[in-house]
């Protein structure tokens, strides 16, 4: 059965190593029967650092000083989706803040080279987009679309996505959308934003099955000096805050397998960043079963610098490839072939929630 209310809660307070050893076992076991060993690997190309909004968390905010801005060329991105097909990647993630250049009709001539000139399936994570937008993507041959939703918690989410004037669209509303249009679905939250709480954190959780996701970002938040949440997290905590830490990651990952058992789950960039050593490796062996090695060339990603120390930020995409397989290897996994969309068939399993196995 997959837990409770008060049991993802005890879990996420939970400061025992022994007893913690558990829900690592539940997940790792969970994962391997369900979406096996095989680990998928995402080729990341941050095409735009260009953005109109100015969420307060994130470190290529719109009005953050000191950032230089890049929006690579078509030629760029297919070159970079090209190689990622050569490294043997079968999806890349074309990221970008929300720039007004990417029009409807930019991204959809993007999409049809992509397909035709690399042959990777695609997966956009453009922001909040209008419906037009999605239908004419999906159409040009776009796969699946990443909008994490952040946090469940209304007034927190406020909070930190200040309203300009420009476009906005409810997440939860442009995910089913997506869903409907027939998008596979990625979504996600950051932990330990200031103003989390534990309950929120239950809450997010729960709408990860709700929601049925194809696939779950979670990352630590990490504070930005570029950003009004800078000082809020240099001051001390409110006792329900949830931290920023590596542990309550891992603990978020596992459960969000134990919620959604086939659910393609990456360990992040973001992990990677709290542990450069091993991050990536222990998401893996705790309910992870993807990587997204960042594609990006050096000259651009350098400035894709969301948050500070960012895993990767001066490295090849050559160097991130070879560094990824051997992470891989190295915990006696496999690195996955094909598309590595979500497999529907492990719906057999004694833990896939109900309305799947149905
Ligand atoms: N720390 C951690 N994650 C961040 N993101 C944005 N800013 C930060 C930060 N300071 C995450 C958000 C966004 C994704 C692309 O990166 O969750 O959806
Ligand atoms: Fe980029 Fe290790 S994945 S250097």
């Amino acid at each position: 059965m997959p837990p409770t209310r008060d049991e993802i809660l005890s879990w996420l307070r939970e400061t025992d190593p022994q007893r913690l050893e558990q829900l690592w076992r539940r997940a790792d076991d969970l994962r391997r029967a369900v979406v096996g060993d095989d680990v998928q690997l995402r080729g990341l190309i941050e095409i735009s650092n260009h953005c109109r909004r100015s969420c307060t968390y994130c470190g290529i905010r719109q009005r953050a000083k000191g950032v230089t801005r890049y929006r690579m060329t078509q030629d760029q991105i297919v070159a970079c989706a090209a190689k990622a097909g050569r490294f043997g990647y079968g999806t890349v993630v074309v990221q970008a803040g929300e720039d007004p250049a990417l029009t409807t009709d930019w991204v959809r001539t993007l999409v049809h080279r992509i397909k035709a000139e690399a042959g990777v399936a695609i997966t956009l994570s453009l922001g909040e987009r209008p419906h037009e937008d999605l239908v004419a993507w999906k159409a040009a041959g776009a796969d699946r679309y990443l909008l994490r939703f952040e946090t469940s918690d209304p007034v927190l989410f406020a909070r930190i996505h200040p309203r300009g004037r420009g476009f906005h669209r409810d997440r939860f509303e442009m995910l089913a959308d997506l869903r409907a249009l027939g998008f596979e679905v990625g979504s996600g939250v950051m932990v330990g934003i200031p103003g989390q709480t534990w309950d929120t954190l239950a809450d997010d959780l729960q709408r990860f099955r709700d929601l049925d996701l194809d696939m779950i970002g979670v990352g630590p938040f990490i504070a930005s000096p570029r950003t009004p949440l800078w000082r809020a997290a240099q001051t001390p905590a409110a006792p329900e805050q949830v931290p920023a830490d590596e542990l309550t990651t891992y603990k978020v990952l596992a459960l969000a397998r134990l919620l959604c058992p086939q659910a393609n789950l990456p360990a992040t960039t973001a992990l990677a960043t709290l542990n450069t050593e091993s991050g990536r490796e222990t998401g893996l062996q705790r309910g992870a079963n993807v990587l997204m090695p960042n594609v990006t060339p050096p000259e651009f990603r350098i400035h894709y610098e969301i948050y500070p120390a960012k895993a990767c930020i001066t490295e090849t995409a050559e160097k991130c490839n070879g560094c990824m397989k051997l992470r891989i290897s190295s915990i006696g996994r496999k690195v996955g072939k094909g598309p590595g969309g979500r497999r529907r068939e492990g719906a057999t399993s004694p833990e896939a929630p109900k309305t799947l196995r149905d």
